[in-house]
């Protein structure tokens, strides 16, 4: 089997994670899971004049989460919301100075730890209701969450999705494979599991082309 090899940073913050622990009655609070591995963490913060002031995560996960959890929350602490709001994993995956492909997703799970807590925060606190209107953009966007795991690239970017449309909550797809591609079937059950979240998604229909 192959080892998996990290950076010295990713093994430093792993093995001594910053903001470790749970806020009491925090401004935003949320508990996300990751449709690749099943695995989650929580991430609590409070929020001052606009400025994260506090922020702390349990992760749940593997040593890449727990690693990424640490470095997502000491670049979100002491930002505005809306910088917080800005970061993505790729931030913290060069924070980190990479992680093997196989493991990029869960970084994207500490992001959407961090996001669904200011989206808890916005809601609570500031009462923003948060519309989704949900089109054939909002699920372009929702797949660049599944990471293709030979790559680290998301299946948008790694070209694998050929043709999508949806229409009348249904979404309908054709992506393709190299037919002795293993890991085929790991990103079709991802993409059904994050576009079976969607509200406004029923049915999806996935056509595989191989080659
Ligand atoms: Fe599940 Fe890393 S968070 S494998």
């Amino acid at each position: 089997m192959a080892v998996i090899k990290y950076t010295e940073k990713v093994i430093e913050h792993f093995k001594n994670p910053r903001n470790v622990g749970e806020i009491e009655n925090p401004d935003g609070k949320a508990t996300v899971g990751s449709p690749a591995c099943g695995d989650q963490v929580s991430v609590f913060l409070n929020v001052e004049d606009g400025k994260i002031s506090d922020i702390k995560f349990l992760s749940y996960g593997c040593a890449s989460n727990i690693a990424t959890g640490s470095i997502v929350t000491e670049l979100s602490k002491g930002k505005t919301v809306e910088q917080a709001k800005a970061l993505t994993w790729k931030d913290a995956l060069e924070e980190l100075g990479g992680l093997p492909p196989v493991k990029v997703h869960c970084s994207i799970l500490a992001i959407d730890g961090l996001r669904a807590a200011i989206h808890d925060y916005e809601e609570k606190v500031l009462g923003i209701k948060h519309e989704r209107i949900i089109d054939e953009s909002y699920i372009i966007e929702e797949l660049k969450h599944v990471i293709y795991p030979k790559t680290g690239e998301n299946i948008i970017d790694a070209k694998l999705v050929k043709y999508l449309k949806y229409e009348d909550k249904e979404v309908y797809m054709e992506i393709s494979f190299d037919e002795t591609d293993v890991y085929k079937q790991n990103v079709l059950e991802e993409i059904n599991e994050h576009l079976g979240e969607i509200k406004g998604v029923e049915k999806v229909d996935i056509k595989v082309v191989e080659y």
